[in-house]
């Protein structure tokens, strides 16, 4: 089903690059998600890889031990580049009913608060694969945005900020300027990876 839908997208000419999204359940495999498997990361990847003349970045889940273990499959499988991270897995419990408040049990959390774990994901995988990565989980402003290019993502994107305030992207963008001259760089590219030297 990969194959089949980036496929179809290769012929839009609208369409970049493909992100996919390999935090979902792999039914044959007892449902467990494709980003948790090395194996089953690189076969999509390669499956996507061969359908397409357009960039192929992996969406990483960040609900794994090793999550570098998984970006060095996913590059060794052709990945132009990663995208990290989803959500993490998360629940809570209605004291009132005394059962799991989403009828799901379990859900995925998002914004600031998976900040720093966004971060160390990023950190460990700029550590593990030369492909770009697209650093993603909590940013809500132009010094996190920042602050995961100085991890080491190349880019960056926003998520659950978009829900709490619709213009957190364009606020994000307008702030980056400064922030850049406030940490002495002429372009925000050189920001990327630059915690990791010196
Ligand atoms: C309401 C909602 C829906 C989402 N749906 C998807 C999805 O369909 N595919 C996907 O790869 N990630 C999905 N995500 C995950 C986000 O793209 C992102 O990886 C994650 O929320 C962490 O970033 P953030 O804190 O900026 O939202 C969703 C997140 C939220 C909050």
């Amino acid at each position: 089903e990969y194959a089949e839908n980036c496929a179809k997208l290769n012929d839009v000419d609208q369409v970049a690059i493909l992100e996919v999204n390999i935090s979902c359940p792999n039914v044959h495999a007892g449902g467990k998600n494709f980003g948790c498997d090395p194996h089953a990361a690189a076969e999509v990847t390669r499956a996507v890889k061969a359908v397409t003349n357009k960039p192929v970045f992996m969406k990483l889940t960040p609900n794994v031990t090793d999550i570098a273990e998984i970006a060095r499959a996913c590059e060794d499988a052709g990945a132009d580049g990663l995208c990290l991270i989803n959500t993490l897995l998360g629940m809570r419990i209605d004291l009132n009913t005394k059962r799991p408040v989403i009828a799901n049990r379990t859900g995925g959390l998002s914004g600031p608060a998976v900040f720093p774990v966004a971060l160390r994901m990023v950190w460990d995988v700029y550590e593990a694969v030369k492909i770009p990565i697209i650093g993603c989980g909590g940013v809500s402003s132009a010094e996190d945005a920042a602050e995961m290019m100085l991890a080491g993502a190349a880019a960056v994107e926003v998520g659950a900020a978009n829900l709490v305030d619709p213009m957190a992207c364009k606020t994000i963008i307008e702030h980056l300027p400064a922030v850049c001259q406030r940490l002495g760089v002429d372009h925000i590219s050189e920001l990327t990876g630059g915690a990791h030297h010196g």
